[in-house]
């Protein structure tokens, strides 16, 4: 993979991100979406924000050898920190991440959200609780897809804030879009997870030790849910 090469992962996300945006790419790492987007002329100008100084330095890097400083701001900043309202944000993407760490970035960083930016968000892992955020702050789901790749499964999901949408616990679990598209990847992703979350119950019930009632019941709504979905 390089600048230009995209990881399939990143290759649908980089789909999402509409025309002519403006891009936050929030937790960039090596940069390479917003390189890969604006060498493309599919974005006008991106920031790449990074915590953590490495990937900063590599995304930095990126940003130099494509020639593309004018265009691309890279900035070491803790989530919707590395925004400043005069960037004019359309599209953040915030990718490759835990949902709750999504969550908590943009929980953290709702006084520099404007209301009229795309969320294009990869996380792995966490999608009920980034879900629920997104309910409760008047996200609508516009889009969601599921991909495998590298022995991973991956979920994209794109919001926009549009006002209250609400989504039962089931919705907020698979993805009310999913649910209803039922694509090959979404149902080979919930299949391989009912065999793991079955075997963890049976393990539970050979635990020499107690697991907490919660868990257990917690455990069994999930794998209830899933042979329902699965049919
Ligand atoms: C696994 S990388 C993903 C890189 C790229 N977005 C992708 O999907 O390939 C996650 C990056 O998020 C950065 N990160 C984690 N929390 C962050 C935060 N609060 N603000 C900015 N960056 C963050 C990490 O430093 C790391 O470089």
């Amino acid at each position: 993979m390089s600048e230009q090469t995209l990881s399939m992962r990143l290759e649908r996300v980089a789909t999402h991100v509409p025309a002519g945006a403006r891009l936050a790419d929030i937790g960039s790492d090596h940069g390479y979406l917003p390189v890969a987007l604006v060498s493309r002329g599919v974005i006008v100008s991106a920031i790449a924000g990074e915590v953590a100084q490495t990937p900063y330095r590599a995304a930095e890097r990126s940003v130099r050898e494509s020639g593309l400083s004018q265009q691309i701001s890279v900035r070491l900043a803790n989530g919707l920190a590395a925004i400043e309202p005069q960037d004019a944000i359309t599209a953040i993407s915030l990718c490759g991440m835990g949902g709750e760490t999504i969550r908590d970035i943009l929980e953290a960083g709702k006084a520099r959200l404007s209301g009229q930016e795309r969320l294009i968000m990869q996380p792995n892992g966490g999608e009920q609780p980034l879900r629920q955020w997104l309910m409760e702050n008047g996200y609508r789901i516009l889009c969601e897809e599921v991909l495998w790749e590298n022995r991973f499964d991956y979920e994209i999901i794109v919001a926009e804030r549009s006002g209250p949408v609400p989504y039962t616990a089931e919705q907020l679990y698979f993805g009310p879009l999913q649910m209803q598209a039922r694509s090959p990847a979404f149902l080979a992703k919930w299949q391989r997870l009912l065999r793991l979350k079955q075997k963890t119950l049976a393990d539970f019930a050979q635990a020499r030790q107690a697991v907490p009632e919660d868990r257990v019941q917690e455990l069994t709504r999930q794998v209830r849910w899933i042979s329902e979905l699965l049919g």
